[in-house]
C-alpha cells in the first residue's frame, strides 16, 4: 500500500478578478487514476483544478485555483507521500501583471504578456527521495514519443504517459508508458478507465523497485 498524490484538471491564470487563461482539461484522467489507485489498495489524495467531475469519496480531494495554488498544496502533501501522478494540466502562462481591477474595455487591442508559471512535477521530482517516485505525463502534437522522454528527463520523473491532445476532454485516451530508460512499457488505447489501470499496473512495478 502506498501513499499516491494525484494532480488532476486545468488551472486558472487570471488577468483580472474576473477574466483568466485556462485550458479545456476534465479531470477524467486523475479521476480515472483515483478509481484505479483506490481499488488497488493505496491511498489517494487528489489535488485538483476547477472541474465539473466528481473524485471517488474515498479519495482526500483538494481544490485549487492556480498554478500556484496547486504547486503549494502538491509541495505541502509530497513530503508525506510515497509518490506523485501528475495528471494536471497546469495553465503554463501566467499575466506579468494581474489587474486587481476589471480591465475596461477602451476599444484598442490589449495586449497582454504572458509568462511562464512554475512547473509543478518538476519541482516535486526535485525533492524527491529515494523512496519516492514521479509519473509525469507528456501531451505531444508531434515527436511525441523522443518529446515525452526529452520531458521525463529535464522533470526528474521515474515514468512517463505520452499522449496526443485527444485526450483533452475526452472520455478515451491512446498513450505509451515509457520507463525511466525510455524503453516502452505498455501501449494502450480506449476508456480512461481502461488506460489508468495500465498506469496502475505500471506505476506497481516502481513502487515495487523503490521499496
Ligand atoms: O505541459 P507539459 O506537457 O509539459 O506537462 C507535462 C507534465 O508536467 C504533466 O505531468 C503535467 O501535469 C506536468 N506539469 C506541471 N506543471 C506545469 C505544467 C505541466 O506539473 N506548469
Amino acid at each position: 500500500m502506498a501513499n499516491i498524490l494525484i494532480t488532476s484538471g486545468p488551472t486558472r491564470q487570471y488577468l483580472d478578478p474576473v477574466r483568466y487563461l485556462t485550458n479545456a482539461s476534465s479531470g477524467r484522467m486523475g479521476q480515472a487514476l483515483a478509481e484505479a489507485a483506490l481499488e488497488a489498495g493505496h491511498d489517494v489524495t487528489v489535488v485538483t483544478g476547477p472541474v465539473s467531475i466528481d473524485y471517488p469519496a474515498a479519495a482526500t480531494v483538494i481544490a485549487v485555483d492556480t498554478t500556484d495554488e496547486m504547486l503549494n498544496a502538491v509541495l505541502e502533501l509530497f513530503p508525506a507521500c510515497d509518490g506523485l501522478i501528475g495528471a494536471a494540466a497546469p495553465c503554463d502562462y501566467m499575466p506579468h501583471r494581474i489587474s486587481t481591477e476589471k480591465l475596461a474595455k477602451d476599444g484598442q487591442p490589449l495586449e497582454l504578456e504572458l509568462i511562464e508559471t512554475a512547473d509543478i512535477v518538476a519541482t516535486a521530482a526535485a525533492t524527491k527521495k529515494k523512496h519516492q517516485w514521479v509519473v509525469g505525463f507528456a501531451l505531444e502534437t508531434e515527436d511525441r514519443r523522443f518529446r515525452a522522454i526529452v520531458k521525463m528527463q529535464r522533470k526528474c520523473c521515474d515514468m512517463m504517459v505520452s499522449n496526443g491532445p485527444a485526450a483533452i476532454n475526452s472520455l478515451t485516451n491512446d498513450v505509451e508508458i515509457l520507463a525511466s530508460d525510455g524503453t516502452t512499457l505498455a501501449h494502450v488505447t480506449g476508456s480512461k478507465q481502461v488506460v489508468a489501470a495500465a498506469i496502475l499496473k505500471a506505476t506497481q512495478l516502481l513502487i515495487r523497485t523503490k521499496s
